[in-house]
């Protein structure tokens, strides 16, 4: 049996951690939420989310992983062996974003490409949709591969495939250390010059204005709840396993908010950027600034390149740095959202390393060619709209309500984090994950399933929006009750405890 590898330090961990958190959803999905919701006003239950639900569900992940030393399944297994299809049940679901969150970055990297001279031209919807992705005319036409597409897919999975062969310390650990750093300095580097643009001001007095008016609608405070959760990565196995990996005596408190402080940080600095961009935009054309906004994917890569196209000077440049940017964010937490499948597999199985990356990368990267078909693009959003929206939520929501309510552990794992942190964590915490997480996580998915009856999901068929949606759901479902059953490689499990 190899021996559990390890951080080498609490820096190495932290570096690992915001490097998870910090990722496309912190550069294209935070602003427009944020505008969507309230603008300035989004702030209040953002803040409210994070630290009602945010960190207290962070350091429950990161208590679990760091006292029962293994991966989801066997951290559950460890709690009751009844339970071990929860642990593989968030590892499915990390399975399934992890392959289309691949074929995202494999969009940024060409774009960093076409940044080179602006190759977009100047209808960068139309060089979007039809050249780059050919995009089909309806939902089952599903087409061939797009070459275009899959030839940077393919690229970003085998560089991916190399770090994760080379392990939690010298691969995922120093990509981090290398990537962070960078990152951070190429979102200053891009704010600094997006606020300073002409008619940025329109553009940050339209995301800081407060509508309170929002904060009395459900929906903002919905919204709130699933970004805080998808931004952190909590709720689908990563933390635990990056927890982990962490030597004996490790501050966990104080790590937790460090890196839920970094997450929001870059957030607001990346919301101020491209409101800052799409003030300038709206100024130069001439019009106004929610004209020009656009949620989803239309934000990142067909609003930027038209920002791009008119910036006064040092357009390739800014261009390469911007999708670079979200190359880097995204690859980060592509690792980390890998690395907890590849050790429930190696776990489960007795397997080494390099067999459980050949596996999980092989597998998540034949699911990855779905999304670079001509239909691709609706199939990438249904499978990221329900996977997040049911299957993160409700896998982190079994486990706030399992460890609060059905074993009661809460106090035990107060205890643990206590004993070896500096910031001791109080009472809040257990009536935090008692009480207001599951009742916000209940409304939450209430209120979706209420806009799913309402209205399907962008209009898609609704047999594709059952077969590839809820089938997603269900699938990574059924098949963890199935890994359940299936019996384990090893008699001793790994970290000291017995199984
Ligand atoms: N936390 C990661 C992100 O924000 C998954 O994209």
């Amino acid at each position: 049996m190899e021996t559990r590898e390890q951080w080498s330090n609490r820096a190495g961990f932290l570096f690992a951690a915001v490097g998870s958190a910090i990722g496309l959803g912190n550069i294209w999905r935070y602003p427009y939420i944020a505008y969507e919701n309230g603008g300035g006003a989004f702030l209040v239950p953002y803040f409210i989310a994070l630290l009602t639900a945010g960190i207290p569900i962070l350091l429950l992940e990161y208590s679990l992983g760091h006292r029962y030393r293994g991966s989801a399944p066997q951290v559950f297994r460890k709690i009751s062996k009844k339970w071990e299809w929860l642990g593989w049940w968030q590892s499915f679901v990390a399975f399934v974003i992890v392959s289309f969150y691949m074929v995202i970055i494999g969009w940024s990297l060409n774009y960093s490409y076409y940044s080179i001279g602006t190759q977009w031209g100047e209808d960068t919807e139309a060089f979007f949709f039809e050249k780059f992705l050919g995009l089909s005319g309806s939902f089952w036409e599903m087409g061939g591969l797009q070459w275009k597409v899959l030839l940077p897919v393919c690229l970003v999975w085998l560089i991916t495939f190399i770090v994760m062969h080379m392990g939690v310390r010298k691969g995922i650990e120093r990509v981090s250390r290398i990537l962070m750093p960078i990152l951070i300095l190429m979102m200053v580097v891009i704010t600094i010059r997006a606020v300073t643009l002409p008619g940025a001001g329109e553009g940050l007095n339209v995301l800081l204005t407060p509508d309170f008016s929002s904060l009395t609608e459900p929906g903002v405070w919905v919204a709130a709840y699933g970004q805080v959760f998808f931004s952190l990565s909590i709720g689908f196995a990563i933390m635990m396993t990056y927890a982990s990996y962490l030597p004996e005596k490790s501050d966990l408190s104080n790590s937790g908010l460090i890196a839920a402080f970094a997450n929001s940080g870059f957030e607001f600095l990346a919301a101020l950027g491209v409101f800052g961009a799409l003030g300038f935009l709206a100024a130069s054309q001439g019009v106004d600034v929610n004209s020009v906004v656009n949620a989803g994917v239309g934000l990142a890569f067909v609003v930027f390149p038209q920002i791009i196209n008119q910036f006064p000077g040092l357009n390739s440049l800014f261009g390469v740095l911007f999708f670079g940017l979200l190359l880097f964010a995204g690859f980060t937490s592509a690792i980390s959202i890998l690395e907890p499948v590849i050790a429930s597999v190696k776990e489960k199985f007795n397997l080494s390393r390099r067999a459980a990356v050949n596996w999980v990368c092989g597998l998540a990267f034949l699911l990855s060619l779905l999304y670079t078909t001509h239909g691709g693009l609706r199939y990438l959003d249904t499978v990221d709209h329900f996977i997040n929206q049911y299957g993160v939520a409700l896998a982190g929501l079994v486990e706030v309500v399992l460890i609060a309510w059905f074993i009661r552990k809460l106090s035990e794992m107060r205890t643990h984090i206590n004993e070896i942190s500096d910031i001791r964590i109080g009472n809040w915490w257990n009536l935090c994950l008692m009480v207001i997480t599951p009742v916000m996580v209940i409304v939450m998915t209430g209120f979706s399933l209420f806009q799913e009856w309402l209205k399907p999901y962008e209009d898609y068929p609704l047999n594709g929006l059952a077969l590839l949606g809820w089938g997603s759901v269900v699938l990574t479902l059924m098949v963890a009750f199935v890994f359940q059953r299936l019996g384990w490689k090893q008699t001793q499990v790994q970290g000291g405890e017995k199984a």
